[in-house]
């Protein structure tokens, strides 16, 4: 058990890269962060420079009280699982969960009991005499993960364990990670770049983009109040609406885009205020669009004329492409709605709920 602290961490891979910038970020003890971004923004490198397989080019890294700076990584009592899981293909899965308890000369009886342990935990039990090409995908993971369980670590790091998994397994692994984390009390660092991974996993969740964390919050909390417009767009599937448009003083406060204007509610407006007149960019959650037809739940709704591009039914749901004039806008209805592609119709903004971005800053000024 044990909180991770990085204090003002950098990662510099020779002069020109600079993987990691400024990371201040405190881990508790016993919580589920996930660290998550796109491809290449330095989440791996967050993860080594933990574990001990990266230095860190400044700053401070502590585990437990302990600064770890210049601690090896075998004694930082850590355990990592990757996405390839790196299981020795000649052993069984028994001999690849016991190797690392071998290693560090664990008596026989100790080995054998922790194994059937964590055999059990993972329900791969039937499975221990087996070499990993008579595994699947996801049991291979499993005893990727046996083998991080066996060593008690104070932290596990997971990174992306997930990805090599097909997507129903993944969504599987997903429910018994998290049950493995409430069982084991154990604190997780967990890499991902699938937001809806970082959402349904993470007790506090690490938006990074480019080397540096935008933003650290609860799931619903990064949902709600996304700081910036990348967290915005980032955060959620479908992404996000952005129309770049004007606030102008019309009926109170407008916002104007290229093809429609909408007005905003008056607790809204007086947040946006000072950018009146001045360029923002205008950001509504697809499920904040409504049919004109159905009685909808919004009394602050703009009203505003589409063309319907593409529908994408997938269930109990859809997903509309519209447009209005040059603008385009997504929204997520339920399949009952009667939409055409070709049609043209209304449809409400429910503003309430709209955010604004400054254009310059991309940073979110309705918070
Ligand atoms: N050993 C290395 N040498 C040079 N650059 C590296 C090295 N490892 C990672 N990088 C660079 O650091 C950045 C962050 O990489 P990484 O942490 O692997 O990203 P992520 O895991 O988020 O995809 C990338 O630009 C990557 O190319
Ligand atoms: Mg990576």
């Amino acid at each position: 058990m044990a909180r991770v602290w990085l204090d003002d961490v950098e990662k510099a891979f020779g002069k020109g890269v600079v993987a990691v910038k400024d990371l201040n970020l405190e881990i508790k003890d016993k919580e589920f962060m996930v660290l998550v971004g796109p491809s290449g923004c330095g989440k791996s490198t967050t993860l080594r420079m933990i574990a001990g397989l990266e230095d860190v080019t400044k700053g401070k890294v502590y585990i437990g009280d302990r600064l770890c700076n210049d601690v090896a990584p075998k004694d930082r009592n850590i355990a990592m699982v990757f996405q390839n899981y790196a299981l020795y293909p000649h052993m069984t899965a028994y001999q690849n969960m016991s190797f690392g308890l071998k290693l560090r000369k664990y008596p026989k009886e100790e080995v054998e009991k922790r194994v059937r342990e964590a055999a059990a935990i993972l329900g791969i039990e039937r499975l221990l005499a087996r070499k990993p090409k008579e595994l699947s995908g996801g049991e291979r993971q499993r005893v990727a993960v046996g083998r991080a369980i066996v060593r008690k670590p104070d932290v596990f790091l997971f990174d992306e364990p997930l990805s090599n998994l097909d997507a129903k397994m993944r969504v599987q692994m997903r429910a018994e990670i998290s049950r493995l984390h409430k069982r084991l009390q154990t604190t997780i660092i967990y890499v991902t770049h699938d937001q809806m991974e970082a959402m349904t996993m993470g007790e506090r969740i690490a938006v990074m983009k480019d080397g540096i964390i935008q933003q650290v919050d609860a799931p619903l909390d990064l949902y709600h109040h996304p700081i910036n417009r990348f967290v915005a767009g980032f955060i959620g599937s479908p992404s996000m609406n952005f129309v770049k448009g004007k606030l102008i003083g019309e009926d109170g406060l407008t916002f104007q885009a290229k093809s429609f204007k909408a007005g905003l509610p008056r607790l809204l407006a007086q947040k946006v205020e000072s950018f009146l007149g001045k360029k923002v960019t205008f950001g509504l959650r697809p499920e904040e669009i409504y049919p004109v037809d159905i009685p909808y739940p919004i009394e602050e709704g703009a009203r505003i004329k589409v063309k319907v591009d593409v529908v994408e039914p997938i269930g109990n749901e859809m997903f509309l492409y519209l447009r209005a004039g040059e603008d385009q806008l997504v929204a997520r209805m339920s399949s009952d709605v009667k939409m055409r592609v070709g049609e043209e119709t209304e449809i409400i903004l429910a503003m309430r709920k709209a955010h604004f971005f400054d254009c310059q800053s991309e940073k979110n000024i309705t918070l």
